[in-house]
């Protein structure tokens, strides 16, 4: 392009090019022609549009000259564009950039971008600018906002659905299913001790056999049912079961585990402390199965009526743009954090490897630990 600052000794083509007067400048073509529409105000009423302005309300120029902004812009943002308006034209503002709605002549809304300057017309101070139709831009990212909330609540309704369905298994498991395995032990019990007869001595080792098989049955159905949902949340509370999932943890993957508290046994609903405890499980979850990692390290605080937990791994750390599309593990997590009013962080650690940090506010509900206390 050439330059039109060029030094006045410059050689060549464009030194001989005499300097381009702004009376030159045909601004009226390249104003009618631009894709964005222009406008001039004057008195609060429009003196001046290009078609595109124009066409962007459903109107022609001609119709438009002399309308008032009070005809265009909707009740509800009328009120910002008059001051914005006044701002420019009476106090001294240069120029104003902002977005608002007006009324298509059809009836449809229509979001416009607005950047106009307060310009001298006639020797009176007035408003010349630029309008772009943002409408598209505006649906669209209101339909993203629209989806990525459902996508939340779906989770969320995942979530809190897979909970209940953990809770009731594990206590009919338990309660329903661990009390007949109790009563068949005690029944194998009673026709043991009447195996004392040499005749008997058969049936006696039957029972023999048969007492072990049935107190497996017995560990097995407490360990699937504290695997759906640990009763150690409502005994000892958050922290111990934390402690616990963690060695456990490392006990299966062969790896140390590093456990640290600060300030004791947070205040959290029962709830709550659920939700912090899903997103440990995934996390060491993730670590087992992405990571490689060498180490395992969980930070857990509460302070000031807050709760935070750091999963910290040296492992290979989380590789973006190989993330498996679809993965709802994060998902999921961040949609805990956020259901119960917290936020979940995950980031890379300087020397290599991932940190999950779960901040949790202060809760005034039920602490983890206050149904044992019910039971009482
Ligand atoms: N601690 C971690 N270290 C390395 N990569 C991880 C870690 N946690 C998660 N990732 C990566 O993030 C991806 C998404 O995790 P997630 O949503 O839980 O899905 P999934 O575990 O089902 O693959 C994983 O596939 C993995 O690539
Ligand atoms: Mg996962």
């Amino acid at each position: 392009m050439a330059n039109p600052a060029a030094p006045a000794d410059a050689t060549g083509p464009q030194a001989e090019r005499p300097e381009i007067e702004f009376h030159d400048i045909p601004f009226q073509g390249i104003i009618e022609q631009s894709l964005a529409g222009v406008y001039l105000v004057f008195d609060e009423r429009f003196q001046y549009v290009n078609s595109t302005f124009a066409e962007m309300f459903g109107y022609t120029q001609k119709e438009f000259v002399g309308t008032s902004i009070v005809d265009l812009v909707l009740p509800d943002f009328l009120g910002e564009a008059m001051k914005n308006y006044r701002l420019r034209v009476y106090e001294g503002v240069a120029s104003i950039r902002y977005f608002t709605r007006c009324r298509h002549r059809d009836g449809h809304v229509v979001h416009i971008e607005v950047h106009g300057s307060r310009v001298d017309y006639r020797g009176h101070p007035a408003l010349a600018g630029v309008v772009i139709d943002v409408t598209e831009r505006v649906r669209r990212d209101q339909d993203l906002q629209r989806s990525r909330r459902r996508l939340r609540e779906l989770a969320s309704y995942l979530n809190s659905a897979r909970e209940e369905l953990r809770s009731q298994l594990a206590r009919e498991l338990h309660d329903v299913l661990g009390g007949m395995l109790s009563s068949i032990k005690l029944d194998v019990f009673r026709i043991q001790r009447r195996t004392s007869d040499p005749a008997l001595a058969e049936i006696r080792e039957i029972t023999e056999e048969l007492l072990p098989l049935v107190q497996d049955t017995i560990d097995t159905v407490r360990q699937i049912s504290d695997e759906l949902r640990p009763g150690m949340l409502d005994t000892l509370g958050l922290v111990a079961t934390i402690r616990s999932e963690l060695e456990a943890f490392g006990r299966r993957n062969e790896i140390p585990v590093g456990f640290t508290v600060e300030g004791g046994e947070p205040d959290l609903s029962v709830e709550t402390a659920t939700q912090c405890f899903r997103v440990l499980q995934e996390a060491l979850t993730n670590i087992g199965r992405h990571a490689e990692a060498e180490t395992v390290e969980v930070r857990v605080r509460s302070r000031d009526g807050c709760f935070e937990m750091q999963v910290r791994d040296d492992g290979k750390g989380i590789d973006r743009p190989s993330m498996r599309e679809g993965s709802i593990g994060m998902l999921s997590m961040a949609e805990r954090a956020r259901s119960i009013g917290g936020s979940l962080y995950v980031h890379a650690r300087a020397g290599g490897g991932t940190v999950v940090l779960l901040a949790v506010p202060g809760h005034s509900g039920r602490r983890s630990n206050d149904r044992a206390a019910d039971r009482r």
